[in-house]
């Protein structure tokens, strides 16, 4: 996608009257690199409260293990509410809650005090303890917040689990990281109609032949649509009638710097999700900083909005961790774009004074393929910094982006980082950097990272592309896999050898020193900036009784960066079956759902292509590659390593069904 876009790119120069007001400087950069830790250090300490203090910055003794702020202790929800109410800013809007409905809530930071402290109660008195995991399958509601919350203060780290993943993707992830209790919805709303989400729950949970029980207790239900619900008595139990009459008052206790925040499972190049598991004291720092000077928020003064569904870890860093800690103001939207119209963000925008828009590059082409009117029809004069994540954003989108929505002016932040490295990494700042548009550009300060050939040298041919690594540890990186130490150092850490975090990006520099985000290097797709894997979604396929084989690919797609395209084998009486009846769409769709019902509705296959072969190697290794290149429309590339050659023809005449 970004390819061949990295030379003779144009720069915008920073505007003087953004950088006299800019958070960020350019000496940040220097003091980071005279001495990282100290660096850190310093932003710990000004952006956090700690009741106790650090005796050490970082102990690096047993890497790949690291361990941030050694000896300080600090609440992480404390620093997310209760510090600014004892600040005086009780008053300041925390939350401007917009409801797929047109229904709204404003949450002050002296009310998100109070709900945050009866959640915990409430989670305390349901036998939520320090340690224990807690489960969130939610929509994007003010409920969601609290909860996430009130699992900081009492120490119990949280797995949130997106709403749109499917029953039995919710169980594996509930069963690994030992769920004591789920907190859900009846319904979400999703595009105006309720959807059911408990029914989802309830289907993970039970019980299943030759497995044991899930590790659930409870399962705390909010009422969001007034969908019917079946009831498990004992297990189930409803939020009003539990978390409303509890206190409002509830005291924070402090936690070791390490202590688990959250788990967030992610995909990873084999079927098994990855829980990636981050701590205290180093993520907050990290999301606070970045949130400062990357999006540039003053929170006194702006009204920020992240669109990110809290599910995934932009949710979690830049919707409630950072800029919460931050004490900002801002929006959290329920709904999708195009609910009622499409408009509905412009509009959010215009109604709220949004200052500071974090999205997706998949959102911003959609809206370029909706066309330039919509958005011309609302006051977005607002706007003034411009944020991207999830995925190169290509440099046609960028200007269009900062044209159609930032007024020809804003600055856009095109933000590299993963749900491993917990918060941002590589982008530029606002007000200091020279923007070139679809370059992500240098990491920010306090981060190091290379670029590497396949021998591991740094590259230095400027055309040459390489392997994006992270050559010191930073205070929001992930902690380890949960419950899997031998998966996080083989993962991350082995490729080029111990000293070199492996990020799974493909990268080039620019004539300029530019870093270009290519996408990524191992099985791992990127569809709408989600991450999904190649294995997962292959053995859900393979999981359907007409399957024999499966292999899927990403295949470049204008609007959503890539798509999941599946080639699949059938067994021979269902191939008979097929043949006989000629029902090849209907197959092609039964194939898509299933793959909806294992893993959710977001991994099903744009394509099914029914092929009597796939194409191997000798070792019997699936060439990808050339599939891509099928599902692409491209001439297929080489085929010499094939063990048959002939089959890549097989493939394309007997392609039988396309959807
Ligand atoms: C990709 C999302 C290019 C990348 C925060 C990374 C990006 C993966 C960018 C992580 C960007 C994210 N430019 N690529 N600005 N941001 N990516 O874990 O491939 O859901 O490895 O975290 O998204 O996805 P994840």
């Amino acid at each position: 996608m970004v390819t061949d876009e990295s030379t003779a790119q144009e720069t915008y120069a920073p505007d003087p009257q953004f950088a006299e007001q800019a958070n960020g400087t350019a000496q940040m950069y220097a003091a980071a690199e005279a001495d990282p830790e100290e660096f850190w250090a310093q932003q710990a300490r000004d952006r956090i409260t700690w009741s106790t203090d650090f005796d050490q910055t970082l102990d690096w003794s047993n890497a790949p293990f690291a361990k941030w702020f050694v000896g300080g202790e600090l609440n992480v929800a404390h620093n997310c509410v209760d510090r600014h109410v004892e600040a005086g800013n009780g008053d300041r809007v925390a939350i401007h809650f917009e409801g797929d409905q047109g229904d709204t809530r404003t949450i002050t930071y002296a009310d998100l005090q109070k709900e945050v402290s009866k959640t915990a109660n409430a989670l305390a008195s349901l036998g939520v303890a320090k340690g224990d995991r807690v489960a969130i399958y939610m929509p994007m509601i003010p409920e969601t917040i609290f909860t996430m919350l009130a699992c900081a203060r009492l120490g119990a780290p949280h797995s949130v689990i997106f709403g749109g993943f499917a029953a039995d993707a919710l169980r594996t992830r509930i069963i690994d990281a030992d769920a004591k209790v789920v907190v859900t919805t009846d319904g979400q709303w999703r595009r105006g109609k309720p959807a059911p989400l408990k029914a989802t729950v309830d289907a993970a949970l039970a019980p299943k032949d030759g497995e044991p029980d899930t590790p659930v207790e409870t399962v705390l239900v909010v009422n969001r649509t007034g969908t019917d619900v079946e009831w498990v008595e004992g297990r189930d139990q409803w939020w009003s009638d539990v978390v409303d009459s509890q206190s409002e008052e509830h005291t924070a206790e402090p936690m070791d710097s390490e202590h688990p925040l959250f788990i967030l499972y992610t995909s990873g190049t084999t079927g098994k999700p990855k829980g990636i598991f981050h701590t205290s004291g180093g993520y907050l720092t990290q999301c606070a900083y970045t949130n400062a000077v990357v999006h540039d928020v003053h929170p006194d003064t702006d009204v920020y909005w992240c669109t990110a569904d809290v599910g995934w870890v932009t949710g979690h860093s830049y919707m409630v961790y950072g800029p919460l800690a931050n004490g900002a103001t801002q929006v959290v939207y329920e709904g999708t774009p195009d609910t009622p119209h499409q408009g509905r963000w412009w509009e959010i925008v215009q109604k709220y004074g949004v200052t500071i828009l974090y999205t997706a590059p998949t959102a911003i082409r959609t809206f370029m393929k909706w066309g330039d009117d919509i958005p011309a029809k609302y006051d977005l004069s607002s706007i003034r910094v411009l944020g991207s994540v999830g995925e190169p954003i290509n440099p046609e989108a960028w200007r269009w982006y900062r044209e159609h929505i930032g007024g020809g002016t804003a600055p856009i932040v095109d933000t590299w980082w993963q749900t491993e490295t917990g918060a941002i990494m590589i982008s530029p700042l606002p007000g200091v950097t020279e923007l070139e548009p679809g370059s992500a550009q240098k990491p920010i300060p306090g981060i190091s990272a290379e670029i590497l050939d396949d021998e591991g040298q740094p590259l230095t041919d400027p055309e040459a592309v390489g392997y994006l690594v992270l050559t010191k540890p930073w205070p929001a990186m992930l902690r380890g896999i949960w419950g899997d130490e031998e998966r996080y150092k083989e993962t991350y850490w082995s490729r080029f050898g111990d000293k070199y975090y492996f990020a799974g990006d493909g990268a080039k520099y620019d004539d300029k020193g530019n870093i270009w985000l290519l996408g990524r290097v191992d099985d791992v797709m990127n569809v709408s900036g989600h991450r999904l894997s190649t294995a997962e979604i292959e053995s859900a396929l393979v999981s359907h009784p007409k399957v024999a084989e499966a292999a899927v690919v990403g295949a470049a797609d204008e609007t959503t960066g890539q798509a999941v395209c599946a080639f699949v084998i059938l067994r021979e009486d269902a191939k008979k079956e097929a043949d006989e009846k000629g029902e090849g769409d209907d197959l092609v769709q039964e194939l898509r759902n299933h793959v909806g019902q294992e893993i959710g509705p977001i991994a099903k296959p744009r394509q099914v292509m029914i092929v009597p072969e796939l194409p191997k190697t000798r070792s019997g290794k699936i060439m990808r590659r050339l599939l891509k290149d099928v599902a692409e429309n491209r001439e297929v590339g080489d085929v010499t390593t094939l063990a048959d050659d002939s089959v890549m023809n097989l493939i394309k005449d007997g392609m039988t069904a396309d959807s």
